[in-house]
């Protein structure tokens, strides 16, 4: 129960969000979810039954006045905020080409501004309470990349400039920012990516192992397993740990692609 007494705010309702928020609570902690669609914030909520101190609700993280709402309910719920975990994400894809501006604008403003959101309107209250944590969902994609990914790689290079900065900016207050880069995890998100290469009718299981081959421990991860990353370097056993990135990725990004 190392999150006894600490609230959580973590948007993104399915994949790794769900995973983190149900670790949370689990662990003691109160937490607040959201997500854009609200489906995924109600199957969230239902899904944690027991867990008395569980609430998901819609909000766009790309939305300042939605995002400020999301944080004043969370106070508003659980009396105060010491945790940020931002995995709410779009996943593009598309060269500069094929991408227009509107759609590279969208995704900068979800994946880097929904960050951004979160922590201009929390801070103060992580602050408030002493300190606290945050952790951004990044990705490898943000360290090397696949062809036809420029705005999703863009977004998560970014992440890892953004949590260096937040790091820097509030080590005096207490409050650590690190952020997580995950290879293929096993959330909507992959089964997404498994339908582009495969089509609609793919067999989502063959493609995620296909996925999993090119990782050097020969699977995709588990969204569980990134969700105890994340606890990890949300909770007090990581309390010299800031301004980092930790990767997550069976080994993907050791290699050279050479098997
Ligand atoms: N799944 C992977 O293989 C993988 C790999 C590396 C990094 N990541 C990263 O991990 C994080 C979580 O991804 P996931 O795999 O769980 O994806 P996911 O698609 O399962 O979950 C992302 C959630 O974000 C929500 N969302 C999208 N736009 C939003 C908005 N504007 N406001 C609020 N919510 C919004 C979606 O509705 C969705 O429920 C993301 O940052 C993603 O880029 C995932």
């Amino acid at each position: 129960m190392e999150f006894a007494g600490k609230v959580a705010l973590v948007t993104g309702c399915s994949g790794i969000g769900r995973a983190v928020a149900l670790r949370l609570a689990a662990g003691g902690a109160a937490v607040m979810a959201c997500d854009i669609d609200p489906e995924a914030a109600a199957a969230l909520a239902e899904g944690a039954a027991g867990a008395a101190r569980l609430a998901a609700r819609r909000a766009d993280v790309a939305d300042p006045a939605q995002v400020a709402d999301t944080v004043a309910a969370c106070l508003a719920a659980f009396g105060g905020l010491d945790i940020i975990v931002n995995a709410a994400a779009v996943h593009p894809y598309g060269t500069v080409e094929q991408t227009d501006a509107a759609g590279f604008a969208r995704c900068l403003a979800v994946n880097v501004g929904g960050i951004h959101l979160t922590a201009h309107f929390g801070v103060r209250h992580l602050r408030a309470r002493g300190g606290g944590a945050i952790v951004n969902l990044a990705s490898v994609q943000g360290h090397a990349c696949q062809t036809g990914v420029a705005a999703y790689a863009a977004s998560k290079g970014a992440i890892h400039a953004l949590t260096r900065a937040m790091a820097l900016d509030h080590a005096a207050a207490n409050i650590r920012v690190n952020s997580v880069s995950p290879g293929s995890v096993r959330t909507p998100m992959l089964t997404l990516a498994a339908h582009r290469f495969d089509g609609a009718a793919a067999d989502t299981e063959a493609a995620f192992r296909r996925f999993g081959a090119a990782h050097p421990l020969g699977r995709i991860a588990e969204p569980e397993e990134v969700a105890e990353l994340v606890a990890f370097l949300a909770g007090p056993r990581a309390g010299f740990c800031t301004g980092a990135d930790y990767r997550i990725d069976g080994g993907l990004t050791a290699g050279i692609g050479v098997r």
